[in-house]
């Protein structure tokens, strides 16, 4: 049987294998899926070892992301320029490198119905995870993209990096400079672990923009209560990452899996 797992440190709270072992359940597919906590030090000696049982794949999380882009012998165009991968498949004796976290996203706003194409979008914050998903939504032909970060310098040459793959305007900049409203407001950085809402100036957020955190809780993240308090629709990252998870199941398996019945079902057992 095919084995896949999720490398990670921590990894236990990680819902990936209950959402692949559903999808495969959902497709009548037999496929193995565990999680496998990894010593901080030995990621690519665990990869080494997996690789001699011959395993299947594998998704990455938390702190190993950029490790997996490093060893990876082949990358996908988007897990290049995210410059980390969160699945590797091993095939034919090479280690594919692919990040599915943007797509994951691009296709959970469309779920959401909220257009990208023609929208003029805010990308808050500057690090990893923003890094990750700008190429995908780019490749959706918004109007105009601006990351606002804290630390102006990341949010500037972020924007530059990415201008090579824009048909648009790309700008970096502050928080305190913003100016205009935006469609859709994106939030890439990690405060809603900390309960804070990056400090926005009036009239970004307004009551017809669409607003979307990166991060998911069992209720509102504080980013999706101000955007409500906004009068904006506003979602939470659940539905992001059931898709990025749906895939890594196509680029293993060659089938995209449904989304919508599991991200409603963890939804209310997240609400439990
Ligand atoms: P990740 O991989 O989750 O993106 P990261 O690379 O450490 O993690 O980046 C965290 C992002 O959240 C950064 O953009 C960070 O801003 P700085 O570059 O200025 O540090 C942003 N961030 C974290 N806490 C924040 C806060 N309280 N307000 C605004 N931005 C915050």
């Amino acid at each position: 049987m095919d084995r896949y797992y999720v490398l990670g440190n921590p990894v236990e709270h990680s819902k990936s294998p209950y959402i692949h072992r559903f999808f495969a359940d959902s497709l009548n597919d037999e496929l193995s899926y565990e999680s496998r906590l990894v010593p901080l030090d030995a990621f690519e000696q665990t990869v080494r070892q997996l690789m001699k049982e011959n395993f299947s794949g594998c998704n990455i999380t938390v702190p190993f992301k950029e490790q997996a882009y490093r060893i990876a012998d082949v990358l996908t165009p988007r897990a290049d320029l995210a410059g980390a991968v969160n699945t590797l498949k091993y095939d034919d004796g090479r280690l594919v490198g692919d990040n599915t976290d943007g797509e994951g996203l691009v296709q959970d706003l469309q779920r959401c119905d909220v257009s990208i194409e023609g929208a003029r979008i805010l990308v808050l914050g500057a690090g990893g995870a923003a890094r990750g998903i700008i190429a995908p939504v780019l490749a959706r032909k918004p109007s105009e993209l601006v990351i606002a970060n804290r630390t102006v310098s990341k949010a500037e040459s972020l924007a530059e990096y990415m201008s090579s793959v824009a048909e648009c305007d790309v700008r970096g900049m502050g928080f305190d400079v913003l100016s205009g409203r935006f469609d859709l407001i994106i939030n890439a950085t990690s405060s809603s672990i900390t309960n804070v809402v990056p400090p926005l100036p009036e009239g970004v957020i307004d009551s017809s923009s669409c607003a979307y955190d990166l991060m998911y809780a069992p209720v509102d993240t504080v980013f999706v209560a101000y955007a409500k308090s906004k009068g904006a629709k506003a979602w939470d990252g659940l539905g992001m990452l059931v898709s990025q998870a749906a895939e890594s199941y196509l680029l293993w398996r060659g089938v995209k899996p449904q989304t919508e019945e599991l991200i409603m079902k963890l939804r209310r057992e997240m609400q439990k």
